[in-house]
């Protein structure tokens, strides 16, 4: 089941209220909130108070995207949050981190920056509820999908398939209705997305159109995938 979280990093923050509850009316499956310190990425956008006031205005889960330096210092003031997202770039001791977010009772979240391989993860791995693929540079909404992403989330599909773990892939970053069936059939669980849903007039079939691109993309490769085993079952008989 592939799942949407809405950022709301391309809301209209005047009508926070509304958007909000429009993106759960088109089905959105949690929310996302960029929050950023302007050291770690350049560029300022919201923070605690913003991450808290969409934490009541909503039943669905809440996922915050820590893009700021000092993770360790602001982990306690994000505890009701449901997800706690910070990029390995910005921590020297992750585990330590990853048993911060966990004793308040969120799940960690790991990210990491287009350009950072997937050697800095593979230790803990198994200890994250997820892995984010950043898929552009972290820091703008409605920037282009870097293609080269593909590789490194079915990259990251085989390590987690290989060791038997369940972590989920996450993309973030210039996903929309042409980018999403990449990144699924590359291997993505859960899809994030601001301009492709707050940045369109209807918020309902936005989602709609970005959730069936998606799943249209995972019954290819599955009809795909069938019609391989047919013929390799036809050249044995
Ligand atoms: C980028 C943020 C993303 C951003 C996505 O730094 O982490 O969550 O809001 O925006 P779009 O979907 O417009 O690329
Ligand atoms: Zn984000």
């Amino acid at each position: 089941m592939i799942k949407i979280g809405a950022s709301i990093l391309s809301a209209d923050f005047g009508n926070l209220k509304e958007e909000i509850k429009k993106a759960e009316e088109a089905g959105v499956d949690f929310f996302h909130v960029d929050v950023m310190d302007g050291h770690f990425v350049p560029n300022i956008s919201m923070g605690i108070g913003i991450a808290k006031h969409v934490k009541k205005l909503t039943e669905l889960p809440v996922d915050v995207h820590l893009m700021v330096e000092n993770v360790d210092i602001f982990i306690n003031e994000f505890e009701e949050m449901d997800y706690i997202t910070f990029h390995i770039e910005a921590v020297k001791f992750p585990f330590r981190i990853i048993n911060k977010i966990k004793s308040i009772g969120a799940k960690p979240i790991v990210a990491l920056n287009p350009a950072t391989p997937l050697d800095a993860i593979e230790y803990i791995l198994d200890e994250v509820y997820a892995v984010l693929i950043m898929t552009v540079e972290p820091g703008f909404s409605g920037q282009k999908f870097i293609p080269i992403m593909t590789k490194k989330i079915r990259k990251l599909k085989s390590m987690i398939v290989e060791n038997g773990y369940d972590t989920k892939i996450f993309v973030d970053g210039g996903i929309n209705v042409e980018t999403a069936p990449l990144a699924v059939k590359s291997g993505a669980d859960v899809l994030i997305a601001a301009s492709a849903i707050f940045g369109k007039d209807d918020v309902k079939t936005a989602v709609k159109e970005l959730r069936d691109s998606a799943l249209k993309a995972l019954d290819i490769n599955f009809l795909n995938k069938k019609s391989e085993k047919q013929s390799n079952l036809n050249k044995e008989e």
